[in-house]
């Protein structure tokens, strides 16, 4: 199989990520590639990594290649005083309604789900949101800061407001706020990195926006505007609709391949993944969206592939015909999702150890919180 002749990739997720966004600039230096940070907070100070995601469902490849893999990949790369923290989210997720039972039955499946992507909990925190009161506190502190005219040009925002106007659903206060919990989520812990995909770029500006407001009028140093490490794979598209990203909300179930489909179904939803009809195999993401999105998961589907890019990757491959194309993908894909799908049946029905494991994450995360919000705190006059 052509993933298995492959070359091991060189650069390390760090490079990688900082590359991506941007804040590194990347030289030739005879036969070595070096990398100059150009931001202060890389250097020596320990790091703080923090991300999140919403425990509603089962994650699906765009999640895990535009997210969850690099958490692992940061977990087993970061030096040992790198502080790891990842949280389900589930405060984010009640800002659309949620049948409760269902809630509660997402977030004991995405703590396991988390473990069997290969987060360590010995070696990260991994904690659900509203085990840890310290994030809403912050929140509202920080809501007595911020724009609602930022808040309302916020593009999540506006397309649901444009939903709205359309006759969609009602639009409630959580959900214009939403960013504002994001931002107390990383400010809280302290966070100098935020792995994520690009669609959270945004809000992660505005949390660097709201910490530097905050500490002008609170004085320097309260808070930490974290860098943002938007993954390689930024944005993971729909299959059957490669102008959409790849959601777990998208209504037809054949869009996304989740980290629990059987390899079947991984092989089947590839075949009918849209396409078109022109010639040979080329990286035009415009204008061939639905190709190119094949050749982004095959790209980072998995440590070994052979060429540095999608348009090296898409010259490799171009004596195959679509068919051929789509199968090395699910070949790949299939690769990167059983193992997780296997390891995830067992923990899932270990209850007593996904009990100890958010007991433990709930405590280690809420001492985490004490010291920035304790700041928080006295810099506005609480205590
Ligand atoms: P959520 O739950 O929508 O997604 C979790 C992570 O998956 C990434 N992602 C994708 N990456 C590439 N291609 C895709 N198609 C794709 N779909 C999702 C997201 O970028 C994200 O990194 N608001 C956040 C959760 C959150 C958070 C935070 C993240 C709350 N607080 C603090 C970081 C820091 C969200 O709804 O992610």
């Amino acid at each position: 199989m052509f993933a298995r002749h492959c070359v091991q990739r060189r650069d390390t997720l760090w490079r990688q990520a900082a590359i991506a966004a941007g804040r590194y600039t990347r030289f030739n230096n005879g036969l070595t590639h070096q990398y100059r940070a150009l931001s202060a907070t890389t250097t020596n100070p320990p790091k703080t990594i923090f991300s999140g995601i919403q425990p509603t469902g089962v994650p699906h490849l765009g999640n895990y290649l535009g997210a969850l893999q690099q958490w692992v990949k940061l977990q087993n790369e970061s030096s040992p005083d790198t502080t790891l923290i990842y949280s389900l989210v589930d405060l984010h997720a009640i800002t659309i309604r949620q049948d409760p039972a269902l809630l509660r039955q997402w977030k004991k499946e995405s703590l396991a789900m988390l473990l069997a992507i290969g987060l360590d909990p010995k070696r990260s925190i991994v904690f659900h949101q509203s085990d840890v009161p310290a994030h809403t506190e912050l929140m509202w502190i920080l809501s007595c800061q911020a724009s609602t005219g930022y808040l309302g040009r916020m593009t999540q925002w506006k397309d649901k407001t444009a939903n709205e106007k359309d006759g969609g659903e009602k639009l409630k206060l959580g959900l214009f706020s939403y960013p504002v919990l994001q931002a107390a989520d990383v400010l809280v812990h302290g966070a100098t990195h935020v792995p994520v995909g690009h669609d959270q770029a945004q809000h992660l500006e505005f949390a660097r926006q709201i910490a530097n407001g905050f500490n002008e009028n609170y004085g320097k140093d309260v808070l930490l505007a974290p860098e943002t490490l938007i993954s390689p794979a930024k944005r993971i598209m729909s299959l059957t609709d490669p102008s959409t990203k790849m959601s777990k909300s998208h209504p037809n179930p054949k869009s996304r391949i989740l980290l629990t489909d059987s390899d079947d179904a991984i092989r089947s939803k590839i075949k009918s993944a849209v396409t078109d009809s022109f010639d040979g195999i080329t990286y035009q993401p415009d204008r061939r969206p639905g190709v190119s999105n094949l050749l982004d998961i095959f790209f980072h589907s998995g440590e070994a592939v052979e060429t540095d890019d999608q348009v090296a990757l898409a010259k490799h491959l171009e004596g195959l015909n679509l068919k051929a194309v789509k199968e090395e993908v699910a070949m790949a894909v299939i690769e990167v999702v059983r193992p997780i799908r296997e390891r995830y049946e067992n923990i899932v029905q270990d209850q007593k150890m996904l009990d100890r494991v958010a007991e433990e994450g709930k405590e280690k995360a809420r001492r985490s919180a004490e010291m920035v919000l304790g700041r928080v705190r006295k810099a506005v006059g609480l205590f």
